[in-house]
């Protein structure tokens, strides 16, 4: 629930209340995640994406790097500074991605991700964090089927198993 105090004419005057106490908008503000939670969950979406299409499923590859480029918008807001840099990364490594999970085409996919992967290391040397560089596990996550959605059956394990 958000009110506004009474006496409150300013907007960082504005407070949210919970039923674990009260805050100001600005504190709220605060809190929302910078760059360090944003890329952790850039790096996993990257991950899930490379996986999804490498298992058939193109859907999940699209839903995951829909959610990477989600994050990218949220630290837009949050770290404004980054904008460009995001945007510039987008057009130029995620839209080829993007464009090849629409046409189903893992060599066009492949590439174009590990592109994406050396595009990481330029912008990640260019904010200053040269010791950051993305790497692809080797196993593939387990907690969602990675396989066609056609194929999927529950029950069995090896059913469920990614092809
Ligand atoms: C798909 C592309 C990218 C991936 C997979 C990726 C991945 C990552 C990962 C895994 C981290 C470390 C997070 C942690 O555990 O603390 C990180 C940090 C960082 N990345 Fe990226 N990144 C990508 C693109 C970019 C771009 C385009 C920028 C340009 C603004 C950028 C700027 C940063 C910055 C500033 C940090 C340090 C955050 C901090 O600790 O404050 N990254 N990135």
């Amino acid at each position: 629930m958000i009110r506004k105090h009474r006496e409150a004419d300013s907007v960082s005057e504005i407070r949210a209340k919970t039923r674990h106490g009260e805050m100001t908008i600005d504190q709220l503000a605060e809190i929302q995640p910078g760059m360090a939670a944003l890329m952790k969950e850039a790096g996993d979406r990257f991950t899930h994406t490379y996986y999804a299409a490498k298992g058939g499923n193109w859907k999940l590859a699209a839903h995951h790097l829909n959610q990477l480029r989600a994050s990218f918008r949220t630290a837009k807001t949050t770290r404004p500074k980054f904008a460009e840099d995001l945007d510039a990364y987008d057009k130029e490594y995620l839209l080829p991605i993007f464009e090849s999970i629409r046409d189903q085409d893992w060599s066009r996919f492949e590439a174009a991700f590990r592109k994406g992967e050396d595009g990481s290391d330029v912008y990640h040397d260019k904010r200053g964090y040269p010791h950051i560089r993305y790497l692809l596990p080797k196993d593939p996550p387990s907690n969602l089927y990675l396989g066609p959605p056609e194929e999927f059956k529950r029950g069995s394990r090896a059913a469920e198993k990614t092809p």
